[in-house]
């Protein structure tokens, strides 16, 4: 049940009620403590908007090796995570342990997943090179053109609204507390966290305060405005009907952009996406982005042209200086980070909750997300504002 703004205050108040906030609440309430999630918008959260593909090999880049060791963990928690989340819950959580398929347009493309591909059994990854006619042999829906492509088999997806749908009961059912409302700054005396200002004015008091609002997480008053900037994705959902859908996500370059297309269990959806536009809290689906993305789906799977339309959306990836996450210390005693997730908000659920609960209740951090604390950046001259 969502309660009131009238709540009383907490042992922690969780700022985000989207996946990662969500997660982290639930850990803390088996941890023992009294939680309180200010949900903010949840139409406008990219837990509800994101495709859901969890892939820390396709999603990396040959700089972001402590990035992708986080990622990998994540992972690693993803199938004990979704089938506890499920059993909490009574329900799906959304996890397709099913291969993902790089594939390459042209001949140059080829060669970018040869050099990407060695780069991965280098850092210790398995993936298999494919010729044109392998792919279309683990893909038939793919176009003929398809030159070649890098199978991953451990980059899997999930259907991010399932899961969090799941979490959010799985929340509840352990007693952590909502409000339905806006954070618009942190309290605190004497450098320590003593809670929180809702939009409305009320304040819930908390020895702890965890920063999960993802895109909103540079807008908080009471605290120096973190590094976290907006960079809005175009994304669609397309309905196969009764025509076959794919079976693998398939992802690929074209003119210069990324294409993917996640299909879900039940063959009725097929998520494409995604643009990436350093535009703010721009809202709006354009003409230009939705004509691009089913250009490039259609290049790369041609049936795509026969589905229906069935949504547009635009969300928000929290972006950093360094595009990876927040994590750790806010710089105040009681205030703790779990943001800036950017391209990797759903593969990062499972260890951003685990890592938080444990620094709120132990003020240790798990030596996997050291890399991500937020005077990195102070150390590099990009102090916070
Ligand atoms: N993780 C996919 C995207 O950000 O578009």
């Amino acid at each position: 049940m969502t309660s009131p703004p009238s709540v009383t205050g907490a042992d922690v108040v969780v700022v985000g009620g989207g996946l990662i906030g969500s997660a982290t609440a639930w850990r803390l309430r088996q941890a023992g403590l009294d939680v309180v999630v200010v949900t903010g918008e949840r139409a406008a959260a990219a837990s509800h908007v994101a495709a859901g593909m969890l892939a820390p090999v396709t999603e990396t880049t040959f700089t972001e090796q402590s990035l992708l060791r986080l990622n990998q963990a994540s992972l690693d928690l993803y199938a004990d995570f979704a089938a506890e989340v499920s059993a909490a819950s009574d329900r799906p959580a959304g996890l397709r342990q099913v291969s993902t398929l790089s594939v390459a347009l042209d001949a140059d493309d080829g060669a970018k997943l040869g050099v990407f591909a060695e780069f991965l059994t280098r850092t210790g990854h398995h993936t298999q090179r494919l010729t044109s006619r392998e792919c279309k042999q683990h893909e038939p829906l793919l176009a003929p053109s398809i030159r070649s492509g890098l199978l991953v088999e451990q980059d899997w997806s999930c259907d991010n609204r399932l899961l969090w749908a799941a979490l959010i009961e799985a929340g509840r059912r352990a007693g952590v507390r909502e409000v339905a409302g806006f954070v618009h700054g942190v309290r605190s005396r004497a450098d320590q966290v003593t809670g929180v200002e809702l939009a409305d004015g009320t304040t819930l008091p908390a020895d702890h305060v965890v920063l999960a609002n993802g895109s909103w997480a540079g807008q908080l008053t009471g605290i120096p405005a973190l590094p976290v900037r907006p960079v809005k994705g175009q994304i669609l959902r397309l309905d196969p009907g009764r025509l076959p859908g794919p079976s693998l996500t398939v992802r690929a370059f074209s003119r210069g952009s990324e294409i993917y297309l996640v299909p879900r269990e039940s063959g009725r959806e097929v998520v494409v996406g995604a643009t990436v536009e350093e535009l703010g809290f721009d809202h709006r689906v354009t003409a230009g982005g939705v004509y691009e993305l089913l250009r490039d789906a259609r290049q790369v799977l041609p049936m795509t042209a026969e589905y229906a339309l069935s949504e547009t959306s635009v969300g928000w990836r929290p972006g950093t200086p360094d595009n990876a996450p927040l994590l750790g210390g806010g710089g105040l005693t009681g205030l703790t980070l779990a943001t800036g997730h950017y391209r990797n908000g759903v593969l990062l659920t499972p260890v951003t909750a685990d890592v938080t609960a444990r620094f709120v209740t132990t003020g240790e951090l798990d030596e996997v997300a050291r890399p991500f604390t937020l005077d990195r950046f102070a150390a590099a001259g990009q102090a916070v504002r």
